[in-house]
């Protein structure tokens, strides 16, 4: 065993996003889609955590876990429920959660779109549509200006690339799930037509890519005019691709297309966010099941800590800017393979660090057992238990693990 300090000011945080923590997010499209007979959801979010009513305990816990950093989203849908109608409360309601963020000398990262968006911009052609990126720039730019004096770190948008993966993957269909059954009442209830929808997942993906890369561009303008001087990027999910027996071009085609475009606009950021989770192993012939003798976990994908490490080289590689893992976890009830998830994962950041590779921080995902958007409730990535009848937050062991190494700011490596 020796113990491995990471660098002076390095950042120790936990992340969730609006709609999967606050609960009765209703003007969101997300909760339209819930709600639809045939929906692709295992079940409605509901009250999730209830943090919109609970975060100032979650707050003090995870100040009081180690944590330095929350990061968290504002929901665009509780800003401006309807075009041009912006909600002073709402505001009013994420200051206090910056405010409380500091008197507990957390710093607060916000996200400012994490998947949902409102309805009247998903009935309006939402990310597939020319104004989506002064739409949403608008937003920004509020949300700013209430707030801009207290926030630490700003993302964009979270993910942007997932929908164009997801569709190259064949996770989804090459239109995204725009051609869904349910959608004609989707669209019946938004008073649009389906062809007009433009959700994260519900649009076409090439388009939605080249669209919100356009808003992050105009979001990040918009955001650095202020109130507040901080550094503000876009976060990305990136895979460890990894090429296995002429599987080189096909890698290399999908990283071209879906992390590429983001990847090398954010050289012009201050960082870029990495959120890793598994691997992809790429044959000559596209992506192969998982190997055998790995497991497997309950989203399908491989237990692969070390992907970190390859993700935060690569997004270093070509954004050359310094990298900050806004997102890393496991879905797992065995909160031991937390454990050494984590553990596997930030030896992996150590020897980034080693080399030279400039690594700001790393955020665990998720605080909470949360709401998994399509899965539901299953999967359960947090740090904190979550009672669905009561909403009692109980700390598991990796939790006061992660804490302690956030504390010391070093680790004990094998
Ligand atoms: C997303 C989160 C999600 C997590 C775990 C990330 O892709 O940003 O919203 O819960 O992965 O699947």
């Amino acid at each position: 065993m020796a113990t491995y300090t990471f660098p002076r000011g390095f950042q120790w945080g936990t992340a969730t996003s609006a709609h999967q923590v606050e609960g009765n997010n209703v003007a969101s499209d997300f909760w339209l889609y819930e709600h639809l007979p045939g929906s692709m959801f295992a079940e409605p979010s509901g009250d999730a955590c209830d943090q919109w009513h609970r975060y100032g305990e979650d707050i003090a816990l995870l100040a009081q876990l180690g944590f330095g950093v929350y990061r968290f989203s504002v929901e665009w849908a509780r800003v401006e429920p309807e075009e041009g109608h912006v909600s002073r409360a709402a505001l009013d309601h994420y200051r206090r959660v910056c405010g409380t963020c500091r008197e507990h000398g957390v710093e607060p990262c916000v996200t400012f779109h994490h998947f949902s968006s409102p309805r009247w911009f998903a009935a309006d052609g939402g990310w597939e549509d020319d104004r989506a990126a002064d739409r949403f720039a608008r937003y920004c730019a509020r949300v700013t200006a209430h707030l801009g004096d207290l926030v630490g770190r700003g993302c964009t948008i979270n993910e942007p690339d997932v929908p164009i993966m997801l569709s190259r993957l064949g996770i989804f269909p090459a239109r995204g799930l725009k051609d869904m059954a349910f959608l004609e009442e989707g669209a019946r209830r938004l008073g649009t037509r389906p062809d007009r929808i433009g959700s994260y997942f519900v649009a076409d993906p090439l388009r939605t890519r080249d669209v919100m890369l356009a808003a992050h561009l105009k979001a990040r303008d918009a955001i650095k005019t202020g109130p507040g001087h901080f550094p503000v990027g876009l976060t990305l999910s990136l895979s460890d691709d990894q090429a296995v027996a002429g599987g080189e071009a096909a890698r290399d085609a999908f990283r071209r297309d879906v992390y590429a475009p983001f990847l090398e606009a954010a050289r012009a950021d201050d960082f870029v966010g990495v959120q890793t989770y598994s691997r992809t192993r790429w044959g000559a012939d596209g992506v192969l099941p998982p190997e055998e003798g790995v497991p497997v976990l309950i989203m399908g994908y491989e237990f692969w800590p070390e992907a970190l490490e390859a993700t935060i080289r690569h997004a270093h590689a070509v954004a050359g800017v310094p990298v900050l893992v806004t997102e890393n976890g496991i879905g797992t009830d065995d909160d031991t393979q937390r454990v050494a998830y984590v553990r596997r994962a930030l030896a992996g950041v150590a020897r980034c660090l080693d080399d030279g590779v400039p690594v700001l921080g790393y955020y665990y995902w998720s605080l909470l057992d949360n709401f998994e958007w399509m899965l539901g409730y299953a999967p359960r990535f947090g740090l904190v238990a979550v009672d669905r009848d009561t909403q009692a937050r109980t700390p598991k062991p990796s939790a006061r693990l992660l804490g302690s190494i956030a504390r010391a700011n070093a680790i004990d490596l094998p």
